[in-house]
């Protein structure tokens, strides 16, 4: 049996009683393990997905361990319902601890949303950013902000053309550049908040291969199944395993200063030269909030 992610993450004694996460996109996989052992740990947590079935399951899993958990229905496609989501979760606290952004996946199809974007992009990306400027206000003086990114950032650019039309979609190609994104918004936003004298920590991450997530679900065909039969290969990870850094960045105290990085197994790895370009990470900051129709977030340290 696999240890579970907090005690791989060395924080299986830490006390999380009287704290608040929202860990998005914690109906399944990564997320839902994560939402798991911050429960374990004593925090409240908030469930967000589209599937409200799977996302009660995790609540009622959550509430079983004595704390108060809450589910919120979002789709990421929709920046009305990620504002609506960010609403509630005022509603819910004035001070939230943790905030994991891990809601996303690979879409081999491409489409366009109401706003014009590419739907990865959107997902993966946009929605992070636009909770994130919502919830500025609301995170604790000492909350950890964490993106589930991917080793898949790797080898591409922030291509703002593609962003705006589907003509030669490549559903990976798309999901690069949202991974890609991930890195360089979680840099951007740490060097913000460090800017502004804050601290709070903002730090990204590489969860492994992980063929037992619901990650293959939306691939075509039978690409599914066989993305799942690939769990018993040497060089993949569990869900578990996964989730571990996402705690170990959520709550070790072995990282409570350490901000605007890129973790890899719960170790610092230096991410692609691309998502290190200082440029490149302002400049998705500033055209993610005209993309989005919003107020720079952070503007004055910009
Ligand atoms: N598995 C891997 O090998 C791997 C590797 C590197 C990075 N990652 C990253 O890890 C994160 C979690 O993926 P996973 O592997 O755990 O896959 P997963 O089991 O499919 O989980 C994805 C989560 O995102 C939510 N989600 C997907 N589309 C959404 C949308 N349009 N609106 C709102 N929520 C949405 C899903 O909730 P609903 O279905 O309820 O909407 C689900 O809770 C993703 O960001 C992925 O890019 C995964």
């Amino acid at each position: 049996m696999t240890a579970r992610p907090e005690t791989l993450a060395g924080v299986a004694e830490t006390d999380l009683s009287g704290t608040t996460a929202l860990v998005t996109g914690s109906t399944s996989g990564i997320g839902r393990e994560t939402a798991l052992a911050l429960g374990r740990l004593g925090a409240d947590v908030m469930v967000h997905g589209r599937d409200e079935a799977a996302g009660m399951a995790v609540v009622d899993e959550l509430a079983a361990l004595g704390t108060d958990p809450t589910f919120q229905q979002a789709d990421f496609a929709d920046r009305e319902a990620v504002e609506n989501l960010a609403a509630a979760l005022r509603a819910w606290t004035d001070s939230l601890e943790i905030l994991h952004h891990n809601a996303g996946g690979l879409f081999r199809s491409g489409r366009l949303t109401e706003i014009g974007v590419e739907y990865t992009f959107q997902v993966n990306h946009l929605s992070a950013y636009l909770l994130t400027s919502e919830l500025l206000s609301s995170l604790a003086d000492d909350a950890r902000v964490v993106t589930t990114s991917s080793g898949a950032h790797r080898g591409v650019t922030i291509d703002y053309e593609a962003i705006g039309s589907l003509e030669s979609y490549s559903g990976f190609r798309a999901y690069q550049r949202s991974k890609l994104a991930n890195v360089l918004f979680s840099a951007e936003l740490a060097h913000r908040l460090e800017q502004t004298g804050q601290s709070i920590t903002a730090n990204a991450f590489h969860p492994g291969a992980i063929p037992a997530s619901g990650f293959g679900r939306f691939l075509p065909g039978p690409l599914p199944r066989l993305l799942s039969g690939l769990q018993r290969l040497p060089m993949t990870t569990s869900v578990a395993e996964g989730a571990a850094t996402a705690v170990y960045l959520a709550c070790s105290r072995q990282v409570e200063d350490v901000s605007g990085r890129y973790f890899v197994d719960r170790a610092i790895k230096t991410p692609s030269r691309s998502s290190r370009d200082r440029n490149a990470q302002r400049r998705l900051w500033k055209r993610s909030a005209v993309l989005l129709d919003i107020d720079e977030p952070l503007a004055e340290a910009g």
